[in-house]
């Protein structure tokens, strides 16, 4: 059974665009998979433990082969079960707003806990990083209030948030990546119709994923 993982980043709840949006993705995708395990994962409401000097102590010795010392071994002990979670999934789902032209710092805590050595990635001294992840697929839901593509950047933004995204996932291993955008969501002369279009984009997008 394909299991999925819905990671929401916006801390806006119910009024959220992103999740308004990955949520009719997952709607679609469900209808045709009523197996499909959904584990939902809000950044803002996850216990995540702060990234201090023993856990990068942990992974500095995880890099150069060290052993842990005992409160070391805790600390990896941590980061192992909440990467373990991610590791899990087969199918990503993020739903992303832009923050200050990248990404949620919650997000962004979350990625530096899980993207771990030996887990996500390896290093190879002469060929660079190679990802871990195998046969997995990401969908990336992206918002923003003024940046789009079409718009003059860096007037209205740039755009160092679904490149983030996509190079982080890639660095993983993950390479087969979709995107849905609502963007702009705030300058734009039809917020509604966009954001209904929006969604259209997202219903038929996890109408092809049925497919394959
Ligand atoms: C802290 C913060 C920073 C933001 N920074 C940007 C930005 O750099 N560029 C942009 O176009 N919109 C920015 N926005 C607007 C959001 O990306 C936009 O409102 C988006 O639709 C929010 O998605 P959500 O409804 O899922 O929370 C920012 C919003 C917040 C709260």
């Amino acid at each position: 059974m394909a299991k999925l993982l819905y990671v929401r980043a916006s801390p806006r709840g119910e009024e959220s665009k992103s999740a308004q949006l990955a949520e009719a993705y997952l709607g679609s995708l469900r209808k045709a998979n009523p197996d499909l395990e959904v584990d939902t994962l809000s950044v803002w409401d996850a216990d995540l433990p702060v990234f201090d000097g023993n856990k990068v102590a942990a992974k500095i010795n995880v890099m150069t082969g060290e052993r842990h010392n005992a409160v070391q071994r805790t600390a990896w002990g941590q980061i192992i079960e909440i990467a373990g979670r991610f590791i899990a999934a087969d199918r990503y789902l993020f739903a992303v707003p832009m923050w200050n032209s990248g990404i949620p710092y919650r997000l962004k805590h979350y990625i530096d806990v899980i993207h771990q050595p030996g887990m996500l990635w390896g290093l190879n001294p002469e060929t660079g990083y190679f990802g871990l992840l195998e046969n997995k697929h990401a969908t990336l839901v992206l918002t923003s209030g003024a940046y789009a593509a079409e718009f003059p950047s860096p007037a209205f933004g740039v755009d160092l948030h679904s490149t983030y995204m996509r190079a982080w996932l890639n660095q993983a291993g993950v390479a087969a990546i979709d995107e849905i955008r609502f963007q702009p969501t705030l300058l734009t002369q039809d917020p509604a119709g966009d954001f209904e279009r929006a969604k259209q984009t997202a219903i038929d997008l996890a109408l092809a994923h049925n497919r394959v």
